[in-house]
């Protein structure tokens, strides 16, 4: 089989129907076997648990072409692991962690043909989700459940591809102190989107959350989390309870620490520390890492050394060997890249 004709190098972020996705159901208290099917379209009750109560919840991962033209994912278990977490905490049944990653194996083998060529640019973007499908109208769990998981090409999340962003500080909360912020549950991008509309329409690419019960600290993006380089090439990373623990930030500590040799610190870190840090970058499967090159907070303007042209120095390290590891430039630590084909 051929590529798909897809002009790959002028992807955005946005849906392409591929030709499979994987479906399982939850009846019974037990999940089938699941399978490979071509229709898009769902068809679920009225009354069903994610319209009323939007019980769901969802991943991002992505497959990757290598140098030598294998076709790779990044660490499918933490995501698999982190859905666990996430249908725990909305009483949704787990779907099995090694079943998810076969199905997100058979999913990318089945579109194949959509896998972005190396160098390219772009990447095959991978959503497995899970939402309540039956009945409820009293406020209660549902008891029938669907897995999914659709594959999608995709470029850059950020229009203009690396140039640095503009970012506010938020007036609007994200996640509450002991809510759902750590886990990927729908409802936190529903109430996110009015924040976001309004950033846009304010010349802003996104908002930076802070703590909600003191909105001092600095937390994460609406779809990122955030690394920070101090003036002397320390990585810091804000630790918050209420933020998505990013398998890229955790990739990226570790890509910090035991490749590049620089100091990693993960810990809570104040709005009013801003301006001393040197460069600023959100990462996430879908951001990778973007660069942040101004914060403006209610009118005052924080403006990083790295500036608004291109990353900073240290950012374009870590993005340079993170990107090399999942393309197979560089050798990955064990366990991170799974071979598909
Ligand atoms: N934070 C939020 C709110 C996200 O939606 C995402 C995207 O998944 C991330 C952080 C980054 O997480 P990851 O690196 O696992 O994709
Ligand atoms: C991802 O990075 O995979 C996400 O889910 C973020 C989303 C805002 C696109």
């Amino acid at each position: 089989m051929a590529k798909k004709d897809i002009n790959w190098g002028e992807l955005g972020f946005g849906y392409v129907k591929t030709d499979y996705r994987f479906v399982a159901n939850f009846k019974d208290g037990k999940w089938d076997d699941g399978a490979l099917i071509t229709d898009e379209n769902i068809v679920i009750n009225e009354c069903a648990g994610v319209l009323q109560y939007a019980q769901t919840c969802f991943e991002g991962l992505k497959a990757y072409t290598t140098e030598d033209g294998k076709i790779v994912c990044f660490r499918p278990d933490l995501n698999a692991q982190r859905m666990a977490d996430s249908c725990e905490r909305l009483k949704m049944p787990v779907f099995p962690v090694e079943k998810f990653v076969e199905a997100v194996e058979k999913v990318v083998e089945a579109n194949a043909d959509f896998v972005p060529p190396y160098g390219s640019g772009a990447t095959l973007y991978l959503r497995p989700y899970m939402f309540g499908s039956n009945a409820v109208i009293g406020v209660k769990p549902a008891t029938e459940y669907q897995f999914r998981i659709f594959a999608t090409p995709v470029g850059p999340y950020f229009k203009g591809g690396v140039k640095p962003l503009t970012l506010r500080i938020s007036d609007l909360d994200r996640a509450a102190p002991m809510g759902t912020g750590h886990i990927k549950a729908g409802l936190n991008y529903a109430m996110s989107l009015y924040n976001i509309v309004d950033a846009h329409d304010n010349g802003y690419d996104e908002n930076m959350y802070t703590d909600s019960a003191t909105h001092t600290y600095i937390e994460e993006t609406g779809g990122a989390n955030i690394i920070f380089v101090t003036k002397d090439g320390k990585v810091v990373t804000p630790k918050s309870n209420t933020i998505l623990p990013s398998i890229t930030r955790r990739s990226l500590m570790i890509v910090a620490k035991d490749y590049l040799g620089l100091e990693v610190e993960e810990r809570p870190v104040k709005v009013s520390e801003l301006e001393n840090f040197a460069e600023c970058g959100l990462c996430g499967t879908a951001a990778v890492i973007s660069p942040v090159g101004k914060v403006v907070d209610h009118g005052k303007e924080i403006c990083f050394p790295a500036g608004m042209t291109e990353m900073g120095p240290i950012t374009k390290k870590l993005y340079d060997t993170l990107t090399g590891i999942q393309m197979g430039r560089l050798e990955a630590p064990e366990g991170w890249i799974n071979v598909i084909k």
